[in-house]
């Protein structure tokens, strides 16, 4: 036993030293020191021995055993520095190496002017109107009719329309203020809505103007509405998106859907309101167009004005963007220059 035991101690040292691996390195420690290894089945067989040979035998088993647990510890830290070093290496980051360049796509001025106002009118209790009262092709009857302009009125010079193909009378809306019929027709009062969407002119494309463009209608009915409502939200309105520094002012105007109805100026951004080309000398800008609500326009939706009042407005988002930028020409909009885009 005592050779068997010298056998043990020889083969398993020269195969600790041989382990390439902590993998190895546990194959050895399986095979002669675990329950069912080498040493352990010499253990077990100690009991057949003298007292004076079990003591014997017994201590050089425990010898060979403790002697082994070191040689496996020491070989086992020098392998999994090994290792370590090895997974280090293989696994190294180059943070010296350049990187993919990934432009930023931005959003688009005009997109981002309407989620603003969008933003303000929702902090002041407006909703957005549902996207099917405001198609883009509309009919006369809704963009004209409806809103009190009489048949073959110069009123509908104002606005140069599109018309189609598609049926007589079908047209590109001029103005998003059709949004309040369908509105209306769909919702008794109180409403409180705003909805925004593109408009198409036939006018020729200039610095000022362009056949598409940007409205954000706003239409609020209820009791007791008065021209004072209408002035406190866009006065409101004109503070939050210019800033309190802006002086505004409202001035009487016409629009067949509005009786009274005003139009509201912001002092010209570009003179200071001395007058200068921009504003044509007269020192104010007009930003939108707003009213109340004409008695026609609620019959012709079947509420009953003798009950109801209301006020309406609509703001041209291009022109909005322009005068806050300080940007001189609307086409800059719509080219998808990206060297104009970046800068917002
Ligand atoms: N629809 C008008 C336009 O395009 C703007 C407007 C004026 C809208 C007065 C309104 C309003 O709702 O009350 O010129």
């Amino acid at each position: 036993m005592k050779e068997k035991l010298e056998l043990i101690l020889k083969d398993a040292t020269e195969e600790i030293n041989n382990a390439k691996s902590l993998q190895d390195l546990d194959n050895v420690k399986l095979n002669y020191l675990s329950r069912k290894g080498e040493l352990n089945s010499i253990k077990k067989n100690l009991k057949d021995l003298s007292d004076e040979d079990k003591r014997i035998i017994g201590a050089l088993a425990n010898k060979v055993s403790n002697q082994l647990e070191e040689l496996i510890a020491s070989k086992g830290e020098e392998l999994y520095k090994v290792e370590l070093n090895q997974k280090l290496n293989s696994e190294r980051i180059d943070i010296t190496l350049p990187s993919d360049y990934r432009p930023q796509g931005k959003v688009h001025p005009l997109t981002q002017t309407i989620n603003e106002i969008v933003e303000i009118f929702q902090g002041l209790g407006f909703s957005v109107m549902p996207s099917e009262y405001s198609p883009e092709v509309e009919t006369e009857y809704i963009n004209f009719d409806m809103l009190n302009f009489p048949p073959d009125h110069p009123a509908k010079d104002m606005q140069d329309t599109f018309y189609t193909k598609v049926a007589p009378n079908v047209i590109l809306r001029s103005q998003t203020s059709g949004a309040q019929i369908r509105q209306m027709l769909n919702q008794t009062p109180p409403v409180r809505v705003i909805s925004p969407g593109r408009v198409y002119r036939c006018e020729s494309v200039s610095a000022r103007k362009n056949n598409l463009f940007h409205q954000i209608e706003g239409l609020l009915v209820d009791k007791d509405i008065t021209f004072a409502d209408l002035k406190g939200i866009l006065n409101e309105f004109v503070r939050i998106y210019f800033g309190s520094a802006r002086p505004t002012r409202f001035r009487a105007s016409y629009f067949p859907f509005t009786e009274p109805s005003a139009e509201v100026d912001v002092q010209c951004i570009m003179c200071g309101g001395k007058g200068c080309r921009t504003c044509s000398g007269t020192g104010w800008l007009e930003v939108l167009g707003s009213g109340m609500v004409h008695a026609n326009v609620l019959r012709n939706v079947g509420i009953d004005p003798e009950i109801y009042s209301g006020f309406a407005f609509g703001m041209g988002v291009e022109r909005l963007t322009m005068l806050k930028y300080a940007i001189n020409d609307i086409r800059l909009f719509f080219n998808n220059d990206t060297r104009f885009l970046k800068q917002f």
